[in-house]
């Protein structure tokens, strides 16, 4: 039987692919025979002989243009494009701690900022790779979401005694706008039959982040833990793969029940 999760030789780029989540995606889907490139601001972190690194700013048109330039004279092709990058700083990191503030307070150059890398990244990088997807008549896109896409998220877990800790309002309202993204761009796109989908996934257990807070969280799903970091792979390789040709314009949830509960 034809082994419908194969992705060989599939040139699949992904966008802050040397972050924390992305780095694992990459070489999940190098593992599943992708040629993968990794877009990302910070120096490469992964190489290897199916693992390519473009250091590349995703909110700057010129450069994402260029980027998509040298990967066709190299592979002819774009099959795939995760578009994985946001400002997701971690729980317990100092960078963090700017984007908690409440939000009356909340400054507009960061709610800019973020605006531009979660939304305004992911629209340029689509807009760079679709000619040459509708060229060859398929291709997957993949933009990656959050829980708190339909769903609120709930402070109580950070247990402030100062009540001062919330997580970033521009960042819940972006990950709340991949999703009208996600389905625009699929109806665009898919009599072309490439297919755009989302993915909300639910919080990622680092070791950075105190253990409480890891506690109260895992309280918050059916699970009752947080994610591993490789739980996610699988479904990435699905919605890349043809294990999901007729899927489109959906939004595909792993967060251990908790927007069920
Ligand atoms: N970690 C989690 O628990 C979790 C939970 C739900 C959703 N997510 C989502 O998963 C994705 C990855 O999260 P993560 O935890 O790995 O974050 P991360 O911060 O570790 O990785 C993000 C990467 O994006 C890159 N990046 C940021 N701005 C960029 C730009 N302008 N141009 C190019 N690259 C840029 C960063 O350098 C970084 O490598 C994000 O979209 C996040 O919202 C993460």
């Amino acid at each position: 039987m034809k082994n419908l999760f194969d992705l060989t030789d599939r040139v699949i780029i992904i966008t802050g692919g040397g972050g924390f989540l992305g780095a694992r995606y990459a070489k999940a889907l190098a593992g599943a025979g992708a040629q993968v490139v990794v877009w990302d601001s910070k120096e490469a972190v992964l190489v290897s002989e199916r693992i390519v690194n473009q250091k590349i700013d995703i909110t700057h048109e010129p450069q994402v243009k260029d980027a998509v330039s040298e990967i066709l004279s190299r592979w002819g092709r774009i099959d795939g494009l995760i578009n994985n990058a946001a400002m997701n700083p971690a729980v317990g990191s100092d960078e963090a701690s700017k984007q908690f503030v409440p939000y009356e307070e909340y400054p507009i150059e960061l709610w800019e900022r973020e605006l531009k890398v979660n939304l305004t990244g992911m629209m340029i990088c689509t807009k760079a790779v679709v000619p040459s997807m509708m060229s060859h008549k398929s291709g997957s896109i993949v933009n990656i979401a959050s829980e708190v896409s339909t769903i609120a998220h709930d402070h109580r877990v950070y247990n402030d005694p100062e009540n001062r800790k919330f997580k970033s309002i521009a960042y819940t309202t972006t990950k709340t706008a991949v999703l009208g993204f996600t389905r625009q761009w699929a109806a665009r796109l898919g009599r072309h039959n490439i297919r755009v989908n989302s993915f909300s996934l639910g919080g990622v257990q680092n070791e950075k982040m105190p253990a409480d807070f890891v506690s109260r969280f895992g309280d918050s799903n059916m699970l009752g833990r947080m994610a591993h970091i490789d739980e996610y792979n699988g479904a990435i390789i699905f919605l890349c793969s043809d294990a999901s040709s007729f899927i489109t314009g959906s939004n595909l949830t792993a967060d251990g029940g908790k927007s069920a509960w």
